[in-house]
This record gives C-alpha cells, sequence and structure tokens, in this order.
C-alpha cells in the first residue's frame, strides 16, 4: 500500500469514527422542539416557522430547552436538472431559513420520505437518498422526520430496516450530526430494531389528534415499551396537541405530563405565535420537563390501572421517582403504596403542576385526581 492510499484510508477512517461519535452524542435527552404538522399541516410557510422560531427565542421555551424547529411535509417543490431537491413557493430558500433558525440559537429540522411521494404527495427521496442527505447537510439540516408514506409502492415492508438504514448511512456520510426519526407508525415493531438502523426516536403509533380519547389511547397505550428507549434512541408516541383548542387544561396538563413521564420528545404543535399564557405554562412547567429530560432516560412505566384509574412511575437519576396518578374518568381519589415505587417508611412528596411540597407519608398517597387530570409528584426518601 502506496503511503498516499494508506493516508486516505486512515482520513477516511478517522472521519468515520468522528462523525460516528458526533451522531451518537445527539438526542441523549428526548428531543424538544415544535414542529409545524399539528397546526398548519400543508399550509405552513417560511414565514410560519420564522414566526414559530420568534417566539420559541422570546417565550422562554428556547430557555427551557425547546431547541429543535421542525418542518414537517409539504415544503418540497421539483428535483432540478441534476436531480437536487428545490422547496416550493411557501419556502423559497432552505438555507436562509435554516440560517435564520441557527440566529436564534435554535436548531433546523426537515421532513422527507424513503418513498416517491411523502403522505400528503410532494416529492421523496427515493431513489435520491445519499443526494437528498448532502443538500440537507448543505443547507444545515439538524433534524430529519423521515416518514414511510409511500415507501410500500416501491419496497416490500419486510425490507423497512434496510430502508431506514440507508438514509442513516446517508446521514453518516456527510459528517454532519443529524436527529434522525424514523415515522412508520409502529410497524413490525419498530421499537425492537429502531435503534439498530441508527434512529434517534421512532413513532411507535399511528397519528395524533387533538382529542382526549385519542392523546390517552397514545399516551397509555405505550405500557411495556419502555424496555425500548433510552439516551439515544426513543420511543415517540406523536407531537403535542397541546393548544390546539381540542382539549380541556386538566386534558392538557395530562398530555403533558404522560410524554414527561414516558421520555417522550416534546414537540409542541400549535402556532406559537398566538399561544395563550395558559398553555404556555403547561409547556413551560419546567419540573415536569426535569422529569422528561431526566439524565438516566428511563422511560416511565404503568405501576397499576384500576379500570379507568392509573398510575405510573419513571424513575430518576437523583434516586427520586416521579409519580403520575391519572383519572381517564371523573374524579377520584388514586392511590399509591410507595413499595410498589421501591419505598419503605417515610417518603417526601412534592407537586410538580403545584409547585410545592406536600410533606412526609408512610407506607402509601392518595391523591385527589380531578376528571380526565392527573396530579404529578415527585418522591424520594
Ligand atoms: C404522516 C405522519 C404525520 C405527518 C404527515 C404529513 O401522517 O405520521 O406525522 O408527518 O404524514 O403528511
Amino acid at each position: 500500500m502506496s503511503m498516499r492510499i494508506l493516508a486516505a484510508t486512515l482520513a477516511l477512517l478517522f472521519f468515520s469514527i468522528s462523525s460516528a461519535r458526533a451522531q451518537s452524542s445527539i438526542a441523549q435527552t428526548p428531543p424538544m422542539g415544535w414542529n409545524s404538522w399539528n397546526h398548519f399541516a400543508c399550509k405552513v410557510t417560511a414565514a410560519d416557522v420564522r414566526g414559530a422560531a420568534d417566539a420559541i427565542a422570546k417565550n422562554g421555551m428556547k430557555e427551557a430547552g425547546y431547541i429543535y424547529v421542525n418542518v414537517d411535509d409539504c415544503w418540497q417543490g421539483a428535483r432540478d436538472d441534476q436531480g437536487d431537491i428545490r422547496p416550493n413557493e411557501n419556502f423559497g430558500d432552505m438555507k436562509a431559513l435554516a440560517d435564520y433558525v441557527h440566529e436564534k440559537g435554535l436548531k433546523f429540522g426537515i421532513y422527507s420520505s424513503p418513498g416517491p411521494k411523502t403522505c400528503a404527495g410532494f416529492e421523496g427521496s427515493y431513489q435520491h437518498e445519499e443526494q437528498d442527505a448532502q443538500t440537507y447537510a448543505a443547507w444545515g439540516v439538524d433534524y430529519l422526520k423521515y416518514d414511510w408514506c409511500s415507501a410500500s409502492e416501491v419496497y416490500p415492508v419486510s425490507q423497512i430496516r434496510d430502508v431506514y438504514k440507508k438514509m442513516r448511512d446517508a446521514l453518516q456520510r456527510t459528517g454532519r450530526p443529524i436527529v434522525y426519526s424514523l415515522c412508520q407508525y409502529g410497524w413490525k415493531l419498530v421499537w425492537r430494531w429502531g435503534k439498530d438502523v441508527g434512529g434517534n426516536l421512532w413513532r411507535t403509533t399511528d397519528d395524533i389528534e387533538d382529542r382526549y380519547e385519542s392523546m390517552t389511547r397514545i399516551g397509555f397505550g405505550q405500557a411495556g415499551l419502555e424496555l425500548f428507549a433510552g439516551p439515544g434512541h426513543w420511543n415517540d408516541p406523536d407531537m403535542l396537541e397541546i393548544g390546539n383548542g381540542g382539549m380541556s387544561r386538566d386534558e392538557y396538563i395530562t398530555h403533558m405530563t404522560v410524554w414527561c413521564l414516558l421520555a417522550a420528545p416534546l414537540l409542541a404543535g400549535n402556532d406559537l405565535t398566538k399561544v395563550t399564557p395558559a398553555d404556555l405554562a403547561i409547556l413551560l412547567n419546567r419540573e415536569a420537563i426535569a422529569v422528561n429530560q431526566d439524565p438516566k432516560g428511563v422511560q416511565g412505566h404503568r405501576v397499576s390501572a384500576e379500570g379507568p384509574l392509573e398510575v405510573w412511575a419513571k424513575p430518576l437519576a437523583d434516586g427520586s421517582v416521579a409519580v403520575g396518578f391519572f383519572s381517564r374518568a371523573g374524579a377520584y381519589p388514586v392511590k399509591v403504596n410507595f413499595k410498589d415505587l421501591g419505598f419503605n417508611g417515610n417518603v417526601h412528596v412534592r407537586d410538580l403542576w403545584l409547585h410545592k411540597d406536600l410533606g412526609t407519608f408512610s407506607g402509601e398517597y392518595t391523591a385527589h385526581v380531578p376528571r380526565h387530570g392527573v396530579v404529578l409528584v415527585r418522591v424520594w426518601k
């Protein structure tokens, strides 16, 4: 082997090791930010995305950890003569948009599909994976949601892992750390292999809707998936609906609490330029966010279910445990035995929505839960 070939091989090796390392240091806690889909759907424009970035930078969300500003479907135009993907007239210049978001100290996310078309019928990445990954990196993309959509027209579903790995490898070759979000509705038990194909998160269900029934079916339906989540690789029960108007205050507080206990991505999905102080306060509950972002990275599990009354717990890095008491029906008392949380003797309890220490309790704690509501506490010895 000549010196030149040896040097080139070593350089390539170094490059792949360092880009793999950059990749492995992202999403160590569940990604937080905003995504355009739940509110704007296909009407989204670059101005809406700039508006979201402006709001996040000013309203306390950035400081609270909401960093990713993600464009979902409907930004794509046609490919040019070289096959490079171009944005449509609602977006104009993606590099300029990414720069704008970056100048606010935030990160920029984008959306595509392994199929020929996205779910809304725009240009997908099929047979352009490498080229699209390079384009995203050149624009400064930090997050890619890759949505199966029309891929069933060109691949058997049995190849789903290889299809996702193909884009992961293409992203890796750009050398840019890009959060990789798999979106394929939980098919083929994605939680079992999402991490192996390089996913930082993977959707576990079909699409959320801004209704209590949809949100709770998806949220509480995550029971059992906690085995598969951890730093760098998370179950994704879909984006938040808080502030979109379809649920009551207690229902939105339940939504935030379930997602925090699940160590789910916290991607606001409302119009942040018009968010009410009450909805913003739900998104900004620092004590709930600390549960979500806890460095131990353990997804919470269901401790008990007595019909519509559920107790969920999430162990935290400092040895304390976050506990949610839920009523999926009317107002009821809901109890937990401390031994089911691994505690004996006296235990301290703090309410994370009231931001108040409730005192010391022995043996058990009973929370008074409103209809469709929650009490979230942290307990410790
Ligand atoms: C699918 C996804 C949604 C959204 C739309 C966009 O339905 O699951 O989250 O990205 O496509 O078309």
